[in-house]
């Protein structure tokens, strides 16, 4: 049996959706909703312990949905939870959505690699997935950051740097079939050959701030151009817009760590994952920019 934790959360629900003709699938999630369509639903909250013993009861294959926005204490807590749950159950083989090997200087990678040495310990197989950066997550902060108050002009802390960044479709294809595979291994009692590896998934294609320029020229039909700002500027342009303080340290660490050069991913195995070209990025930074222009 197959476990998806997180279901109803972005990645969660894809991930899902794409297992939904399995009859090995179960979902988990905090809140479950009865869904006579969907498959089978358990309540899984990490920040609950108790609740894992019977979400995990029977699970071969557990796909984790790292469980973020929170502080390192609380996210290392949850996963830790999540991963002591799994060996009790007796899961062979847990799956983890982590961070790409380019995000290794940002805030939230401690949380992560925390998290990928606790799999590393733990009796059972498992497959790191590092996700790379959703386009909309540097494009939406840009647009909260980043300073329109002069007419034609986006002021943003991103230097001179690019950021490699995926379609969440992606992501969601790639753990999707990587889940499958291995369930299929573990049901006929073969080691898969996920077992082990780790998974380095940025997106194929960079973006600068001149693309998030372009965008919101197009939506604001007249020009516009980037002109680099000084980080420190996000620290209270953030706080003033009331985004938690874990979370404005983690959009500074984004933007220091694009104008260092450090998040253009230059090794990915998204490509030989996907089997098919990734999805052109270039659309979701236009939708991004119009969800928060
Ligand atoms: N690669 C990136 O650019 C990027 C960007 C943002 C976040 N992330 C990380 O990737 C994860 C999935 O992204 P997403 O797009 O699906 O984000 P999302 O839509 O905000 O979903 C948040 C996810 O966290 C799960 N979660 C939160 N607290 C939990 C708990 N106590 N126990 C179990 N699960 C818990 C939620 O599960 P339920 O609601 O179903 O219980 C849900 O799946 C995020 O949680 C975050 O760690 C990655």
């Amino acid at each position: 049996m197959i476990l998806v934790t997180g279901a109803s959360g972005a990645l969660g629900k894809l991930v899902a959706g794409r297992l939904a003709g399995r009859d090995d699938l179960v979902a988990g999630t905090r809140s479950p909703e009865p869904s006579p369509a969907g498959p089978p639903v358990r309540r899984v909250d990490f920040d609950d312990p108790a609740s894992l013993a019977g979400g995990f009861a029977g699970v071969r294959t557990l796909l984790i949905i790292s469980a973020g926005y929170a502080e390192d204490d609380v996210v290392i807590a949850r996963h830790g939870a999540a991963i002591e749950a799994a060996a009790t159950a007796g899961v062979k083989h847990v799956i983890y959505t982590s961070l790409a090997g380019s995000g290794d200087h940002l805030t939230i990678a401690l949380p992560h690699r925390w998290t990928e040495a606790a799999l590393a310990a733990a009796p059972f197989d498992t497959t790191v997935l590092r996700n790379g950066l959703y386009a909309e997550v540097p494009v939406g902060l840009t647009m909260m950051a980043g300073s329109g108050a002069v007419p034609g002009v986006l002021a943003a802390p991103w230097g001179r740097g690019q950021v490699s960044v995926v379609a969440r479709e992606d992501l969601a294809d790639v753990a999707a079939r990587v889940v499958a595979e291995v369930q299929d291994d573990v049901a006929a009692g073969r080691r898969s050959r996920h077992a082990g590896r780790t998974y380095e998934l940025d997106g194929v294609k960079t973006i600068g701030a001149e693309d998030v320029a372009a965008a919101l020229a197009d939506v604001r039909g007249v020009p516009v151009s980037y002109r680099p700002s000084p980080l420190g500027a996000v620290w209270t342009a953030l706080a003033a817009k009331g985004v938690p303080p874990y979370q404005v340290a983690h959009a500074v660490s984004i933007f220091s760590n694009i104008g260092a050069g450090l998040l253009a991913g230059e090794r990915t195995d998204l490509p030989g994952l996907l089997g098919v070209a990734p999805r052109p990025v270039r659309g979701l930074v236009a939708d991004a920019v119009r969800a928060s222009a």
